[in-house]
């Protein structure tokens, strides 16, 4: 019973591993190879592409660096507590438990010196994280500098739009923005509640339908930033993501320049014939690619989707295997979303993905 307790023990540690015999089969062995393979590949690719992990943990700005701190505090301040009252608990149940011959023990009503420290120590702790909490909303709302850069982040069911009023600028789910500077974020809503998420940078803010809720944040180094939508706005809710690119101020220039331009006219018969099937097609009534007839407004700006990282938002990488996946079946890649796409001949798919792959 014991060995094989210890058994399971081990394979659950080993993931890659299913529960089964205890015996190292050639095939348990071959799996063991690939994880061991697999492990540093997966983490070579993740280091690659260069996106920083989704956390609140490893923060780069002063506002995340605020609600980190305050998060790590309350965090030790729980854990303190748990351990000091569990302790006692199961002290007290075995130090005072029944003994055989035991008769009925002296009975208590109330322990006023006890009920009062019960009371004082939790209040005091509370008082505590009050004082450190008030700062930090007000250091986290403070007043942008008279030069940021302004941005407004509208949610739609299910994506973000980034528009850039100071300097013509309309994009999806990939917002840039440049480093050392202030940014000034203002969040609307298109629909329903969303919330802006991107916890390297901030904590959540949530967009409103009909209030300004606006936020101001110092991004201090260069990098890509994942973020989500974290307030439940229906099916596609989990699958609203989008990725902040923090880049130098030159760079961010020369991006912003790159958006204000019409689209890239298509460079081969294949893109032309790509651009003809999306305009002459259904998708001009959502879809804006300026320099065409597209001026819809219900879905994403498509006037330089070949630029950005990802398409989807922010659910695939922008490959045209990828491009190609969403076309031929977005209800599949992202159960829920409301692009309505006729189904469409391998020459039409091919055409479509040529095009939207150059517009950069
Ligand atoms: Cu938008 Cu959840």
């Amino acid at each position: 019973m014991h060995k094989a307790r210890q058994s399971v023990t081990r394979a659950d540690r080993d993931e890659t591993r299913p529960i089964q015999g205890r015996r190292s089969t050639p095939l348990t062995r071959n799996r063991r190879i690939y994880a061991a393979l697999l492990v540093p590949a997966l983490a070579l690719a993740v280091a690659a592409c260069g996106v920083t992990p989704q956390t609140t943990l490893e923060p780069t700005t002063e506002a995340a660096r605020t609600a980190r701190d305050l998060l790590m505090f309350v965090f030790w301040a729980m854990v303190v507590t748990f351990v000091l009252v569990e302790g006692a608990l199961l002290y007290c149940l075995i130090r005072f438990r029944r003994r055989s011959g035991d008769g009925i023990p002296a009975q208590t009503h109330g322990n006023t010196p006890l009920e009062i420290g019960w009371t004082i120590a939790p209040a005091i702790l509370v008082v505590v994280i009050v004082v450190l909490t008030v700062p930090a909303i007000f250091s986290n709302a403070r007043a942008a500098s008279p030069d940021a850069l302004q941005v407004r982040a509208i949610g739609h069911q299910w994506w973000f739009e980034f528009q850039y009023p100071d300097i013509g600028v309309v994009t999806a789910n990939e917002l840039h923005l440049p480093v050392g500077r202030d940014v000034e974020i203002q969040l609307e809503s298109n629909d329903v509640l969303h919330s802006f998420w991107v916890p390297s940078l901030r904590g959540k803010l949530d967009m409103v339908p009909g209030r300004d809720n606006k936020f101001t944040i110092k991004p201090e180094v260069t990098g890509t930033f994942p973020g989500q939508c974290a307030e439940f706005c229906g099916t596609a809710h989990a699958l609203m993501k989008f990725y902040v690119v923090v880049e130098t101020q030159a760079e961010f220039t020369a991006w912003a320049e790159t958006q204000r331009a019409e689209r890239v006219p298509p460079a081969s018969d294949l893109a032309r014939q790509g651009e003809e099937t999306l305009t002459l097609g259904g998708c001009v009534a959502c879809h804006t690619i300026r320099g065409t007839d597209s001026a819809g407004i219900l879905g994403p700006d498509l006037t330089h989707i070949g630029g950005r990282q990802h398409i989807a938002a922010g659910l695939l990488e922008n490959t045209p295997e990828n491009m190609r996946a969403w076309l031929s079946d977005p209800q599949g890649v992202k159960p829920g979303n409301t692009m309505v796409i006729p189904e469409l001949t391998t020459e039409q798919l091919d055409a479509l993905v040529a095009y939207m792959q150059g517009l950069k």
